[in-house]
């Protein structure tokens, strides 16, 4: 048993070599990193779910800067905040041990991620705090196994994710910490040192990845330093040709400094991103549903939070201007995802139920939106040659006209999605008047935009 264990062994090494040799296509250099192709699934997902929780989700107040606005920035309204609430010598990380997650349920959450119609989901495994989700052993006492929940919060989702088949794990890392005296250090050498890359953040991200595995390695926080210092294309070439996920990973683009929009996997160039107009790189428009956070706030008033329409429209606008939305929800302290996220989540994954043919799997079309109006916006189907027109507005005289398709009388056929067959007729000098039916609200296949499906139209 044991002579053939050794033979059995020997070739797994053999073989596993020869695979190494192989995949070791991509150097630590730019140029070879951008040069990857982005794994397809990336683009036929269109939408992902953004989750930051964190320390910060125990004020729950102002926004996960919290620390920095407080201590650094000594905002008003958060040095008050402290003064009214809390003794004079409470410190930031007093709050851990009152991120208590007692009511978290990492089944619940993923149910409710499944039922939004997001193929992936990016979880905050460290925001700017340093405070890390999972029991990193380079944050000894500053994580969630030793302080707080004392349970593995990345690993709990990560395990819960992968009962759905249709949804990938994504892991948001911020690479540097905005108090920690290592960088802090490598800071004041003007980053001619590099203690805390070696020490801290490289570790750990080795360790995310070879623990949980992740999808998209959603980088954020380069602190000023170059990717040099982060050793950023380092860590990608063995990323992209040594890791367990070297075949599906997508990563961002906040590598380093002046890397955002330019180097990396698919570009998020800015928060809140939105162009407009189709992108010939693959980018992603992060944003959140309550307008002024990203964290958890217990005191944010409806109007802050985007309606089901804005949130609908945002993804149809994205997805046709050739992006992915990502979505962002702030999860309480206790664990729980607050009713008005649920909702929108849940409304989402209603209209994508009906609507999703246009948008999973589709490519931006010849042309993005409708001169007339930036109401409709259109996507492509390739595999059959469908175009899709997303009216944002249902037209108040039962008419609208599409002006850039080309169409064929006998040939073009067009359907509203979830409900049938509709009739059209050209309009010169090009398009169609498409004549919606007359339908009562019950009758509507959806209630926050509208999709038309084309065929055997150009
Ligand atoms: C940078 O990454 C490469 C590839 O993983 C590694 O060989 C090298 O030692 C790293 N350099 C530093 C300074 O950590
Ligand atoms: C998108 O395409 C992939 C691969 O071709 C397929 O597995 C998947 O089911 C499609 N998704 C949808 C929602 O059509
Ligand atoms: C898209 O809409 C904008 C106005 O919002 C308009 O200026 C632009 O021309 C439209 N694009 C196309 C291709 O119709
Ligand atoms: C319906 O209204 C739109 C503008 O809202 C206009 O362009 C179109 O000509 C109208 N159609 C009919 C049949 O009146």
């Amino acid at each position: 048993m044991a002579a053939r264990g050794l033979i059995v062994g020997s070739l797994l090494l053999v073989s596993t070599l020869m695979i190494d040799n192989c995949s070791s296509q991509y150097q630590p250099t730019w140029e070879s990193i951008d040069s990857r192709p982005l794994p397809d699934w990336f683009d036929q997902a269109k939408f992902g779910i953004f989750i930051h929780w964190g320390v910060f989700s125990v004020p729950s107040f102002g926004s996960e800067w919290f620390w920095w606005y407080w201590q650094k920035q000594k905002r008003q309204p958060y040095v008050d905040f402290m003064q009214r609430n809390y003794p004079p010598d409470f410190k930031y990380q007093d709050f851990a041990s009152q991120l208590t997650a007692e009511f978290f349920d990492a089944k619940e959450w993923t149910d409710i991620f499944a039922a939004s119609g997001a193929k992936y989901i990016v979880l905050t495994t460290k925001h700017h705090e340093g405070f890390t989700l999972w029991g990193s052993k380079n944050s000894w006492n500053w994580n969630a196994v030793d302080v707080g929940p004392k349970r593995d919060l990345v690993g709990e989702i990560a395990s819960a994710l992968r009962a759905h088949s249709d949804l990938r794990l994504g892991l948001y890392h911020s690479l540097f910490e905005w108090f920690n005296p290592l960088f802090e250090q490598d800071a004041a050498n003007l980053f001619t040192t590099n203690y805390f890359p070696t020490s801290k953040t490289l570790p750990e991200l080795y360790d995310i990845v070879m623990k949980y595995k992740p999808e998209v390695l959603w980088s954020d926080g380069d602190g000023d330093a170059p990717d040099k210092y982060w050793n950023s294309t380092g860590f990608l070439a063995w990323l992209y040709n040594d890791s367990p996920v070297r075949e599906t990973v997508v990563t961002n683009d906040r590598w380093g400094y002046g890397c955002i929009c330019t180097h990396g996997g698919y570009y998020t160039c800015a928060d809140r991103y939105q162009p407009g107009h189709l992108l010939k790189h693959k980018w992603e428009n992060c944003m959140t549903i309550d307008t002024k956070s990203w964290g958890y706030r217990r005191n944010a008033p409806l109007k802050d939070y985007l309606t089901i329409e804005q949130l609908v429209a945002s993804l149809v606008e994205t997805v046709s201007c050739g992006g992915n939305l990502l979505m962002n929800i702030g999860p309480t302290h206790d664990g729980r995802i607050a009713p008005i996220f649920e909702e929108r989540l849940r409304q989402m994954g209603q209209w994508l139920k009906v609507n999703g043919e246009a948008i999973y799997n589709t490519t931006a079309w010849k042309v993005q939106n409708d001169s007339a109006t930036s109401d409709i916006w259109y996507t492509y189907g390739p595999q059959k040659n469908t175009i899709y027109a997303i009216l944002l507005q249902w037209p108040n005289n039962g008419s609208v006209i599409l002006h850039h398709p080309v169409v064929t009388v006998g040939k073009t056929e067009v359907v509203l999605l979830g409900h049938g067959s509709v009739k059209w007729a050209p309009v010169k000098p090009s398009g169609l008047q498409v004549l919606l039916p007359q339908l009562s609200f019950s009758q509507m296949p959806c209630q926050w935009a509208w999709t038309l499906k084309l065929t055997g139209a150009t």
